[in-house]
């Protein structure tokens, strides 16, 4: 690409265009994007007028204090809600809303801060129920024959729920259950992995896990997006941080940069 068309790109970003051009950020490709996205909760604008383009490739922590948005954010890209206005891209497809039956063709997948597991079934079949074409229990036996059997082998492997596979998800301590939830991503192999606060209540020992698995995750390629309160892995692990505060954009850019300005500092870091 010409240079006078990189930085041309490179402008109608910072201008919060979005175009259905494969734009070239400092970060490289944007994967997924929003522009103008607004989403109100009785009168709160919990969404306000947000433009913000997240990197392919490339892992973004999303930050900023309770309340500012991040989860409602998340919540609007992986189809979990409708937004009020405003834009959607994804790769080069321009929506107003994503619906949740359109994930596993845009190649999304997510955690959940709350946890979505099914109690009653078994840690196989939570792994297998976000696979699963009919969520109906008489598909799951069906699912297990095919591919995704050799795949469960090695998220049970690198999740440490082999020896857990048949107990119920009731019966898991709540650092196996955030390891399942994020086995449940791994599952479906995304392209676009969102994780809302993976590492809450942790001890040390799983945070490493969790850790390893996102840094098997970004070996392979992938984007990733995490929310998360502690500096210090959002530190470790993301290229690029984005900082939303009332649902507007606080501040963008590499790590260092990011924490270092005034402003994050202030609304966010209470320093
Ligand atoms: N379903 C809902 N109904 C009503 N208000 C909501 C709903 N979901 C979010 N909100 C409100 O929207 C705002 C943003 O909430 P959100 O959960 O997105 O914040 P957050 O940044 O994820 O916070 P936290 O760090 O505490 O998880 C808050 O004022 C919240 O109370
Ligand atoms: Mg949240």
């Amino acid at each position: 690409m010409k240079i006078d068309k990189i930085v041309k790109n490179f402008k109608s970003i910072q201008k919060g265009e979005l175009k259905p051009i494969k734009p070239l950020s400092v970060y490289g490709l944007d994967i997924i994007a929003c522009k103008n996205l607004n989403k109100q909760f009785m009168g709160i604008k919990a969404i306000d007028n947000l433009t913000i383009n997240i990197p392919q490739a490339q892992t973004t922590g999303l930050i900023g204090p309770n309340g500012s948005g991040k989860t409602t954010l998340m919540n609007i890209l992986t189809g979990m809600l409708k937004p009020d206005s405003g834009e959607i891209r994804v790769r080069d497809k321009i929506r107003k809303r994503i619906k949740s039956h359109e994930l596993r063709k845009y190649r999304i997948a997510r955690t959940f801060q709350d946890g979505r597991l099914i109690e009653q079934l078994s840690v196989e079949d939570n792994l297998l129920l976000p696979v699963a074409d009919n969520t109906i229990f008489g598909g799951l036996k069906e699912v297990k024959q095919d591919d995704y059997k050799a795949r469960m082998e090695q998220v049970l492997e690198i999740t440490s729920l082999t020896e857990h596979r048949h107990k119920k998800a009731e019966e898991l301590s709540y650092g196996l259950r955030k390891l399942l939830e994020i086995g449940r991503l791994l599952m479906q192999d995304a392209e676009i992995n969102f994780f809302d606060e993976p590492f809450t209540g942790l001890f040390p020992e799983i945070v490493e896990k969790v850790c390893d698995i996102i840094g098997g995750l970004q070996k392979q390629g992938k984007t990733i997006v995490i929310i998360e309160h502690n500096m210090g892995l959002i530190k470790r692990l993301s290229d690029h941080i984005i900082v939303l505060d009332h649902g507007t954009l606080l501040a963008e850019g590499r790590p260092d940069f990011v924490l270092k300005n005034k402003a994050v500092r202030e609304a966010y870091l209470g320093v």
